[in-house]
């Protein structure tokens, strides 16, 4: 039976290019469609930009532009890098589009009229300069635990301690760089815990990995709380109605996003029909692959939302971990934070999705885009297996039998092996477990090349009247690269559009592994796959660290902060004021009982002193014994749980590995002024 089936992957915010990091998510589930797709079932795959909210406007805002000019260009920039990864959408939309207010609008009065819907006045930070309230993360100042200065308001990036924004010490607004003040507003809010009772069946009822329900749970222990779905001008959204000033706040009408894609697709496709999917009876299935950071929105809020609008709730949540590179976090300084348009700019994107593939499965762990394993993988696997079945057994066939194929297998048994490891590999795939069908269509490739180094068709073509026996060998490997083809196709969509060509084949769908290719003629064989050179890899991670650059100078960086507020002006006798010296570490220890810092021992030209600096995150000891740097030595000395500090020492970078000290150019000497 043709299941009816509805896919999403998260809605990417309009605010920033879409990273590697990125398309984890994307290529797993185009992965996922494009099997559903092959095997007839009736698939959609619908996605859109999240466009509202208070980054995207002041984003716009440091631009210079209005947030519709932003989204509508970031639009197009998302729009072309999924396209060039081959990420099949059946609608890519925008949550600020007519339909998307439309149900965002449906969905509130429904919840209102139903009693869900309640206000309450809350006091929160307010920039009195700009005039607007400050959501958490635009809120800055020193962490209340540790004392780190430029934490976020909601949490600490040095010890991880939360707390509230009100707690952080000499808060500033992010956005003027004032002192925020605290103010009054009414805000409406969704009565979450209206659906407790039904969230905490529906949670494990088999919707969710039991990792996630269980991570989920923790959700009650204290009951679940109201949600507060409002924001006050200035804000980039929907108008509340009856409640003119106030917005519906972007993690409301973000979701609703899905729908809003998928009625936009059913206005343009006749046999569509919006009310199949998304009724209280739909028998349509239902999946939205996430990451695990936003798994309570979609598997609380979400939910809850569906079922106090009388919509259906989803089949399940798929969820993935988050993407390291060589191990680490990416790091912008490393190069390994890159874009899909940096990484398309120097290697092929099947390589990316091939690799993807090869590491996924459907737990919500964390995957290692290691980039000499992906060389090396790519290379080994795909080239030298997968893609030399077909080179080696092209040009006989070509040469000797003007491309025509034999009319028998010559190993019937071989044969159905590899049609009989079809369904595995269909679950596999189904199941999410991608780098366990790439590990059985490997092995194929294997036993394929095998049977090639045994049959020997370059001995055998040169024995007299041995021609059906050359003819048939050669197209029995022909016949097992077709099989591993489609056993491919999800992971790589246009390399076997090529091989499709190369076998002058309608476009394969899965059951066509069932019966071999016979008497048929196949065109001359060109190269469908390069090898990946060292060369792009290194090429691409030293462009990553050029975009670092280039974001940097540029007026308006990637991310709500990234490009810190310039705080009040400062006089130039202000800052003759600093006595900014160069020094030379003569010594750098580990300080008992601190995790953060390193006590260094600083020479400044015949003068030592003891400074207590927070970069041990950044540094080992004996990175720095030996270095010059740059001190403020006229800093008032302060006394620390370990000693006294006696100045500080110049860093930047935004805190963790991603810390450098100042270091002067050869030539400057200890105790030089830095004018
Ligand atoms: O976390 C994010 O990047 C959000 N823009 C995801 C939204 S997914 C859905 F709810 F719209
Ligand atoms: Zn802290």
């Amino acid at each position: 039976m043709t299941r009816k089936i509805l896919v999403t992957s998260a809605l990417p915010y309009a605010n920033g290019p879409i990273h590697i990091g990125h398309m984890v998510e994307y290529i797993q589930t185009d992965i996922w469609v494009r099997l559903q797709k092959m095997r007839g079932n009736e698939c959609y795959y619908v996605c859109a930009d999240d466009a509202h909210g208070t980054p995207i406007m002041l984003r716009a805002r440091q631009e210079g532009i209005t947030p519709k000019e932003l989204i509508s260009r970031v639009a197009t920039e998302h729009q072309a890098d999924f396209a060039d990864f081959n990420v099949g959408f059946d609608n890519y939309y925008s949550t600020h589009s007519e339909e998307n207010h439309y149900f965002a609008t449906l969905i509130y009065q429904r919840l209102l009229d139903a009693g869900h819907i309640h206000s309450k006045t809350i006091t929160q930070a307010y920039d009195p300069k700009e005039q607007m309230f400050l959501p958490d993360r635009f809120i800055r100042g020193e962490c209340p635990k540790c004392g780190a200065a430029d934490q976020y308001g909601d949490n600490c990036e040095k010890c991880g301690a939360t707390y509230a924004p009100t707690d952080l010490k000499n808060a500033v607004s992010a956005v003027s760089g004032v002192t925020p003040v605290e103010k009054d507003s009414e805000h409406l809010f969704f009565k979450l815990g209206d659906f407790e009772e039904m969230l905490q069946q529906w949670i494990h009822a088999g919707h969710l990995d039991p990792t996630v329900a269980n991570k989920l749970d923790e959700w009650f222990d204290a009951g679940l709380q109201d949600w507060d779905i409002s924001r006050d001008a200035p804000y980039f959204g929907f108008e509340i109605p009856g409640h003119p000033g106030k917005y519906f706040y972007v993690w409301l009408d973000a979701p609703i996003g899905y729908m809003a894609s998928f009625e936009n697709l059913c206005d343009r496709t006749p046999t569509l029909d919006f009310d199949d999917y998304w009724n209280r009876e739909s028998s349509a299935e239902l999946y939205h692959f996430i990451g695990k950071d936003i798994m309570n929105f979609h598997g609380l809020f979400w939910p809850a939302t569906l079922a106090g609008a009388g919509f259906r709730m989803p089949t399940a949540l798929f969820i993935h971990g988050f993407l390291t590179v060589d191990g680490h976090k990416m790091s912008k300084s490393r190069g390994t934070f890159i874009k899909a348009r940096t990484y398309l700019q120097h290697l092929n994107p099947e390589y990316l999705r091939y690799y993807f593939a090869a590491k996924l499965g459907s737990g919500v762990d964390d995957i290692d885009l290691n980039l000499e394993d992906f060389a090396q993988r790519v290379n080994s696997d795909l080239v030298g297996k997968f893609v030399n079945i077909a080179s080696r057994c092209a040009g006989f066939i070509n040469k000797r039998f003007e491309g025509k194929l034999a009319d028998k297998l010559h190993d019937e048994t071989l044969f159905q092996e590899f049609v009989a490891a079809g369904d595995a590999i269909a679950d596999h795939f189904e199941a999410r477990e991608y780098s366990r069908a790439v590990r059985e269509i490997m092995a194929l490739a294997d036993k394929a090349n095998q049977y090639v180094d045994e049959m020997q068709p370059w001995v055998v073509a040169k024995q007299e009247g041995k021609d059906d026996e050359l003819q048939q060998i050669c197209s029995m490997g022909i016949n097992l690269f077709r099989l591993l083809a489609i056993y491919l196709k999800p992971v790589l969509p246009t390399t076997i559009e090529a091989a499709e060509s190369f076998l002058q084949i309608r476009p394969l769908s899965w059951d066509d592994h069932k019966a071999p290719l016979l008497e048929h003629e196949i065109s001359k064989y060109k190269p469908l796959m390069t090898r990946v050179d060292s060369k792009q890899v290194e090429a691409m991670v030293e462009d990553s660290k050029q975009d670092l650059s280039s974001i940097e100078k540029a007026p308006a960086a990637a991310g709500p902060l990234a490009n810190d507020p310039v705080s009040d002006l400062i006089s130039f006798d202000e800052f003759a004021k600093i006595d900014l010296r160069i020094a030379k570490i003569v010594e750098a220890a580990h300080v008992e009982g601190a995790d953060k810092l390193l006590q260094l021992t600083l020479d400044i030209g015949g003068e030592t002193r003891n400074v207590f600096a927070g970069i041990k995150s950044a540094y080992a000891p004996e990175d720095l014994q030996g270095k010059l740097t740059v001190m403020v030595a006229n800093l008032a000395p302060r006394k620390m749980r370990f000693g006294i500090s006696e100045g500080m020492v110049l860093a930047a970078g935004p805190g963790g590995e991603d810390l450098f000290i100042l270091t002067p150019d050869e030539g400057a000497q200890p105790g030089m002024r830095v004018k």
